[in-house]
């Protein structure tokens, strides 16, 4: 099924900033994160029910390095996930990763985990 997109403008940032400054975004932006260790975007998401879920990324990455993103929900570290290189700032691509939610209220956490900073950050679809 189709699902829900939170737009990471709309989410809450830290270390990081709403632009629109390139093409192909949704939503009104996206994020960029500021180039450092522990910027961080957070989205507040709600299901009526607990389970598995594929929490799939859109992103840029216009460097030629990967931009690596710890991955929490509700507090807890689900992995490390690699952001590669997308040819420039322009082109968004989808990361998907395994996450568990639970039923109502849920926090799902993006954050630096380098120098360079996140990726720009488009949504997240789940
Ligand atoms: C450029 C680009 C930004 C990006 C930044 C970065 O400045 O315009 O959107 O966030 O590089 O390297 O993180
Ligand atoms: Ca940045
Ligand atoms: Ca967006």
């Amino acid at each position: 099924p189709v699902g829900t997109e939170y737009q990471a403008e709309d989410a809450t940032i830290s270390q990081g900033v709403a632009e629109s400054n390139h093409t192909g975004f949704t939503g009104t932006g996206f994020v960029n994160y500021d180039n450092l260790v522990g910027s961080y975007v957070e989205f507040a998401v709600n299901t009526a029910a607990a389970g598995a879920r594929t929490l799939t990324i859109r992103y840029a990455n216009g460097t030629a390095v990967n931009r690596p993103m710890e991955v929490t929900v509700n507090g807890t570290t689900v992995t490390t996930q690699s952001f590669p290189a997308t040819t420039n700032w322009d082109t968004w691509v989808d990361g998907t990763i395994p996450v568990n939610l639970q039923t109502g209220a849920n926090t799902i956490r993006l954050t630096a985990t380098t120098a360079g900073g996140g990726p720009n950050v488009d949504r997240i679809t789940l």
